[in-house]
């Protein structure tokens, strides 16, 4: 049984309340949050009032996902917003000290601390962190924008994840980010994904709550 979060940045913005609700109605339990700053990546999105509009409309899991290079500045912003989830980006920390404390600040904040990783980061810089994390966030595409296309070498980084949870005897929860889709959900949660997110794949489709259940049906 996987969990989804459907990621808003493929909503229509006019109409992003009904977007959501449509999400909550077919059974989605988290809704995922993509906070682009346009310096660690080149896109920007939204910031902190958009996550608290969505925390008093709505009752979902807010997954907050960090893609910016104050990640520290941000997790206070968006905890005081009503993120659920904090993930920050391994890549947007000059040294591991800095990430330790930045995780221990999530958990001071009350708040489920994420760790995420890019395509290009090696799994094993996870292991240091594994005791600290609430979620660990696998890059299958590029972070930065949706519709690209799922990097199947993410699958021996959420086995690796897999490993850990075993070798620490912890339940960390693996999430999945990008390219999913019917055929690429499967080996996802075959591969270890205990979340899926999808953007592209559930919204802007009339059988987006068939998509919705079928994704949580694996
Ligand atoms: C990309 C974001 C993803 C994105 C996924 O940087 O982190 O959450 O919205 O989009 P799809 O599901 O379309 O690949
Ligand atoms: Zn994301």
């Amino acid at each position: 049984m996987a969990l989804v979060s459907p990621s808003i940045l493929a909503a229509d913005f006019n109409h992003l309340e009904e977007e959501i609700l449509k999400m909550e109605k077919a059974g989605a339990t988290y809704i995922h949050l993509d906070v682009m700053d346009g310096v660690f990546v080149p896109n920007k999105t939204f910031g902190p009032d958009l996550v608290e509009r969505i925390h008093d409309k709505h009752h979902m899991v807010n997954d907050v996902h960090l893609m910016v290079s104050t990640p520290e500045a941000s997790c206070i912003d968006f905890a005081r917003a009503g993120a659920d989830i904090l993930t920050v980006h391994y890549e947007a920390f000059p040294n591991e000290q800095a990430l330790h404390d930045c995780l221990q600040l999530i958990h001071t904040l009350g708040k489920k601390a994420g760790l995420s990783i890019k395509p290009k980061t090696s799994p094993e810089v996870l292991k240091a962190f594994w005791n600290e994390l609430d979620l660990a966030l696998i890059m299958s595409v590029e972070p930065g924008a949706g519709g690209q296309k799922y990097m199947v070498d993410a699958e021996d980084k959420m086995r690796y994840c897999k490993q850990l949870n075993r070798n620490y005897h912890r339940k960390v929860i693996i999430e999945v980010d990008g390219g999913i889709n019917g055929e690429t959900a499967p080996r996802a949660v075959e591969a270890g994904a205990t979340l899926l997110v999808a953007g592209s794949y559930l919204f802007g489709h009339d059988d987006y709550e068939e998509r919705v259940k079928g994704l949580l049906k694996l």
